[in-house]
Formats: structure tokens, sequence, C-alpha cells
């Protein structure tokens, strides 16, 4: 086994994480105990980390900009509960899909403070949208416009998802207002004021303003104040035009901790920051002040989450690394392979025990790249040992696969040292619940 002195020792205690007697604790609860429970790969949320950090949110925005919402921002990590959660702090939601929509309604939370975002959202996603009462579409094209224009029976609400081209520093795909990026209008070239004066020409069309969203994992509170700028710039050009901007949506972005290099503001300075920098722009300028709208969702509940494993093979290759394979991998978190995304690691029961043994994590798909953390000094790991990765409530559950045919492991809740079910386990039978024999009819039709 190669002993390094480089590597980052693994440093635990992302979200509210703790450490007691060796043992790593998640909201009350003994981590490798869970794991025996309930067995792994296991998704473990901690309640109280969410709703605090949601709160933070609402309470800040309502000191320092009281005309405003904060929607979750679902894809982050969407399922019934999480919105039984949000909605009674007064949170609306950022749906993409009619499935997150659905999921969103079945928890409870008002249509008329859902925001419905996407850059190509199907006509019966659109109908179903009218339909349900959703408050307000996040146009990204004229084709979608169109659609609403046609299923619209009473003026539907619309803002105009915007390119204000600020370069957030963040991976190249989780970018999203660079010059040639699918979302928005751009600013700059004059296609947002032309689309928004096209609109007009709609009586079942209800302009009421302007989303933007920068980019995700931002560190840098200047990228939300540059984007502000641009934004109301944007405002008081509408304005010349005599068209009046009632709400301003920045969406998300605040950066979380994956790694001990990370560096983010908290929550509320992320928030505070910018509602105060919007708040004196919009009195500079002498515009009427917009309703706000902040669309967090990796920052509610990325930290919430601890992932669980068990070590299975390990294997050396002789002079080059040691792998420490798991019964995860990308099937139930594609962010390494997706953005070469970084993470820490524990050894559930040595969580702060020397870190003197350098592994490679590797996942138990059927591919080369399947490597969660490529390099952490961990203890000497044996099999069956549980290993436990930190801040992956957000963009893990939402973006997992049955790739391979594994299932997408449960979701655990976990609160002032209690265990409940927030997602099912899958079963065998649920991987082939929508398999069909085809049939051929005699005639070939
Ligand atoms: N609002 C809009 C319009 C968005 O597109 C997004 C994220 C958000 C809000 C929430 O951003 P957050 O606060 O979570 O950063 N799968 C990637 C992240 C993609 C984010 C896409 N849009 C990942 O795993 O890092």
């Amino acid at each position: 086994m190669k002993k390094n002195n480089t590597a980052p020792t693994a440093v635990p205690c992302f979200g509210d994480t703790k450490i007691e007697n060796h043992r790593l604790i998640v909201g009350g609860c003994d981590a490798a105990e869970l794991a025996k429970k309930y067995g792994t790969p296991l998704y473990v949320f901690d309640v109280n980390y969410a709703v605090k950090t949601a709160a933070a949110y609402v309470n800040v925005l309502k000191r320092e900009y009281p005309e405003s919402t904060v929607c979750y921002a679902s894809k982050a990590f969407c399922c019934t509960a999480i919105y039984k959660l949000l909605a009674p702090l007064g949170l609306g939601a950022d749906v993409v899909s009619g499935g997150e929509l659905f999921t969103a309604l079945n928890g409870g939370m008002d249509p008329k403070k859902i925001y419905f975002h996407g850059n190509n959202k199907s006509e019966a996603e659109v109908k179903y949208a009218i339909e349900s009462g959703v408050g307000y579409f996040v146009v990204d094209s004229l084709h979608e416009l169109e659609l609403i224009s046609k299923h619209a029976k009473t003026p539907q609400n619309v803002l105009f998802r915007v390119n204000p081209g600020v370069e957030a520093h963040t991976h190249r795909f989780i970018q999203t207002t660079t010059p040639d990026s699918k979302f928005g209008f751009s600013i700059a070239d004059g296609t947002a004021e032309s689309v928004i004066l096209s609109a007009q020409k709609y009586n079942n069309i209800n302009f009421v303003g302007i989303a933007c969203h920068i980019g995700s994992q931002i560190f840098e509170p200047q990228s939300f104040e540059i984007a502000i700028d641009k934004m109301v710039d944007f405002i008081v050009r509408l304005n010349s035009l005599g068209i009046t901007v009632e709400r301003l949506d920045l969406g998300g972005g605040f950066g979380v901790h994956y790694v001990a290099e990370d560096k983010p503001l908290t929550p509320e300075q992320y928030m505070a920051g910018s509602a105060k920098y919007l708040a004196a722009s919009v009195q500079n300028r002498g515009i009427k002040k917009p309703h706000l709208i902040f669309e967090p969702g990796r920052s509610i509940v990325g930290e919430a989450g601890v992932t669980l494993y068990t070590v299975g093979a390990i294997k050396t290759i002789k002079d080059i690394k040691t792998y420490a394979a798991v019964d995860g991998g990308m099937f139930e978190n594609p962010r390494p392979s997706l953005y070469d995304a970084r993470y820490t690691a524990v050894v559930a029961d040595k969580a702060d025990c020397e870190c003197d043994t350098l592994y490679s994590i590797a996942g138990k798909c059927c591919e080369s790249g399947d490597i969660l953390i490529d390099g952490i000094k961990l203890p000497e790991l044996k099999s069956g040992d549980i290993l436990a990765t930190f801040t992956t409530g957000a963009y893990h559950y939402s973006m997992a696969s049955n790739y391979n045919r594994n299932f997408v492991p449960p979701v655990v809740a976990v609160k002032d040292g209690k265990s409940a079910y927030m997602v099912k386990p899958q079963t065998y039978e649920d991987l082939i619940r929508n398999d069909v024999i085809p049939e051929f009819s005699e005639d070939g039709k």
C-alpha cells in the first residue's frame, strides 16, 4: 500500500456533521449504524441543515429586501418530502420539467409561487403547467411563447431569461452566461430587447420581468454584483422603451464546501450582499424596485447530504496506486466523471484517525472513468469498512440513474437522532417494471 505525504488529508465536518468518539454523526445519528440499518449505498439527508439554511435565506431577504421570494431550485434534489419541508418556510420553487412540477405540487408547493424554467419545454409540459396554475413561466424561446399563448385562457405571467454575459469562475459545463450559451436571450446583441418588445403583441401574455442565472458553485460575490449591474442597466433600457419590469430573478449559484480548499461565503453573506447591492443600485438609478427572486439549490441541500458506502475490493496496482472499490459509483454520483468534481471522505467509525494511506476510490460501474475520488489519504482500509463522502445532498439523487441496472440508492432523512426514509429503496421488480417484449401484429402495422 502506498504511503504518501502530498495528497490532502480528508477534512470532514461539512454541513453540520460531527465526530464523536471517532465516529461520524449526521443529524444526531451514527453514520455507521445507519449503514447497518438501511444498507449501502445510502444517501443520508440532514433535515435540520436544509431547513436552517432555507430559513436563513428567507429571513435575510425579509430584512434586506422585503419585496422578494426565495425559490428552491428543484433540480438540486427533487422528491416530495423536500417541498413539505421548504414550502411552510415561505419558499417558492423553480422547476424545469413536468416531472419536477408534478413532484412540487405533490409536496404541497403553491403553484402561484412556482417559476417554470427550461430552454425547451414541450407543448405537453406548457399545457400541464398552465392547467396547474403555475405562477410564472421563464421564457427561453419564441417557440415557447407561441405555445404559452396557444394554451393560456387567461393572461399568463412570464419573465424572459436573458443572458447578461457574465463569466463566473466555475466548470465550463455549469457556466451559463458565456456568449455561446444555449440559455437566454443576449442583452449585448439586442435580442433580449427585441423579443420582449415582440411579446407585447400577445394579449394573453403578461410580461412581468427578466431572469438570469450566471452559473453554479460560484465563490466570488463580485460575479453576482456584475450580473446585477447588467440586469439593472437593462431594466433602465426597457423602462426607456416604456416597459415596466416588476420582477427580477437572479437565479442561484451560491457555492458550498466539497473539499477543504473551497471557500464559499456563508449562505447569509451571499444573499445579504447581493440584496443590499441590488437595493442600492435600484435607488441610484431611480428605477422602480423590482420584486427580487433568488433560486438557491445546491447551497440549501448540498451540505445536508452524506453518502455512505461499503468498501469491497481493494486492489493495488504495483508501484502505481491502490484502488478501494465501493458499492456506489457514477450511477449515484456522476459529478466526478462529468465535471471532475472533487470530494472528501472519512471512514465512518474512524473519522478522525490518522490518514496515512493513499487510495483512489473506485465505483462499481463498468467504466474506467468511474472513479469517485482520485487520490485521498485515509486510515488503512479493509473490506466492509463504511466510507462516507460529504456534500452529496445536491445533484446526486437528482442526477442518479440505473446505469448498469444498479439501484438508485434510497434517501434517509435524519433529524435529532432519528431516521426515516425520504425516498424508499428500489427493487429488482422496479427495474423491469416498464420493460415489455414487443409484439408486432401480423399485418405488420
Ligand atoms: N436557477 C436556475 C435557472 C438554474 O439553472 C440553476 C442551476 C439554479 C437556479 C440553481 O443553482 P444552484 O444554486 O444549485 O447552484 N448539475 C450541476 C449543476 C447544474 C446547475 C444548473 N442550474 C452540478 O452537479 O454541479
